[in-house]
């Protein structure tokens, strides 16, 4: 991982909200400008009464945005523009009341307008009374956050400005940039080859016919996506999609699982990966001989279609000679979720497995998805999460692993 280039030319948006904490987010603010970063801060109104803007406006050199309806934004959509523009959003302070906009989705401002519109990685810093800390609506809106792939640098215990004494006073900015240096990937800091199926495969039966299955693709093209994003050097091998290959990812598009083990197998033998995921929904079976001509309907059950099995792509590249560092296989599955996805992790011959639960169907298709990432002895739950938004946390867990940070 290149720690180096961390903060360096990373666009941090720096979200600050009403509290006394206010005053740390100058000195944050400083220091991320000093590391290289370009900063731009959306303050919310509430914050303005606690710090002047052109104190930001100062240290950042850029004017601080303040109006969702900003006639001088492009085309009055100042939003959206900030929301593609950022690497990172960093929200410090971070008040209850922003935390419950930011859990509910409701955006009354530009902050939390920014906030729903933006797909990269999102940090939150609350400061708060102690009190409404502990309060089980703060803490649940904490948790509903942390469950969709937020960052926390969860607050410090101490004597606060009203005079109690608790858990709620803002992390200290040093400690914030530390915390996001040593357990976040932002901005080309993934220094891997990565090597990802994705999609399903399609066995045709005869000119008109085939078998499939209901993967969608989104889950692989998000893996993709993000890994990219962070400076991976990605390539694709995908199945029949809808979806357009995410910029930056050499893609190369096949039919069937035959194709997809060939396309793999050959990329392998450039022996440059360190991962392997295998997302793809690869067809068990194809019709042992694809018919020239369309079978009659009369014919199809008198002719009863001899099947074959498929190889199995994944458990071809674990045993491979040019087997990545690291293989991770994903297991669509409706009962004994994690035990059944266990198995494949043993006899496939994998790093680490993600379990879906497709048992009321709501994964595919979705830019929803709930898993289990399993290694061998541990796990992690996502639950209700995006796909891009898992992708990023497997692929932090992952290259932590890989760098011997974290045992799993
Ligand atoms: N896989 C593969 N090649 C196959 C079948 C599956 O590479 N012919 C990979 C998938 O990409 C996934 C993992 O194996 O990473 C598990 O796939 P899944 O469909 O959940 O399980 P199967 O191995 O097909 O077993 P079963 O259908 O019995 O659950």
């Amino acid at each position: 991982m290149r720690k180096k280039t961390f903060f360096k030319d990373l666009k941090v948006l720096l979200g600050v909200t009403g509290g006394i904490a206010c005053y740390k987010a100058a000195e944050l603010a400083r220091c991320l400008v000093k590391l290289g970063a370009d900063v731009q801060v959306v303050m919310t109104s509430a914050a303005s009464a606690f710090i002047a803007p052109i104190t930001f406006q100062a240290l950042t050199g850029r004017t601080v945005k303040r109006e969702l309806l900003d006639e001088n934004s492009e085309s009055g959509m100042g939003h959206i523009a900030l929301s593609k523009w950022s690497d990172l959003i960093l929200i410090a302070p971070c008040t209850a009341n922003t935390m419950a906009q930011f859990s509910t989705g409701a955006c009354p401002d530009l902050l939390t307008t920014i906030w729903l519109g933006a797909k990269c990685p999102k940090v939150i810093a609350p400061a708060m009374n102690q009190a409404m800390w502990k309060n089980e609506i703060t803490q649940r809106n904490y948790n509903e956050l942390k469950r969709c792939g937020i960052f926390f640098c969860d607050p410090e215990y101490g004597e606060q400005a009203c005079g109690d004494v608790g858990p709620g006073r803002m992390m200290s900015p040093d400690k914030i940039l530390e915390l996001l240096s040593k357990n976040f990937l932002i901005n080309k800091s993934l220094d891997r080859q990565i090597l990802i199926t994705a999609g399903p495969t399609i066995e045709p039966i005869d000119p008109a016919r085939f078998i499939s299955n209901r993967s969608s693709g989104k889950t692989g093209y998000a893996f993709a996506s993000v890994a990219a994003k962070l400076g991976a050097k990605v390539v694709m091998v995908s199945g029949p999609t809808s979806i357009s290959p995410p910029l930056g990812v050499e893609t190369f598009n096949v039919m069937t699982a035959e194709e997809m083990n060939k396309k793999v197998q050959s990329l392998l033998t450039q022996n440059r990966f360190d991962i392997f995921i295998g997302v793809a929904a690869v067809a068990d079976l194809r019709p042992l001989k694809i018919s020239k001509s369309k079978i009659k309907k009369s014919e199809l059950i008198s002719k009863s279609l001899k099947w074959c099995r498929n190889e199995d792509v994944i458990a071809n590249v674990a045993k491979s000679n040019f087997r990545p560092s690291l293989v991770v296989g994903f297991s669509a599955e409706t009962e004994e979720v994690e035990v059944n996805a266990r198995k494949k992790l043993t006899e496939k011959g994998l790093d680490f497995i993600c379990a879906n639960s497709i048992k009321n169907g709501n994964v595919f298709g979705s830019d929803m998805t709930e898993l289990m990432l399993l290694g061998k002895n541990q796990k992690v739950v996502f639950n209700h999460t995006s796909k891009e938004s898992v992708a990023f946390a497997i692929l932090n867990e992952i290259e932590q692993y890989l760098q011997g940070a974290k045992n799993w």
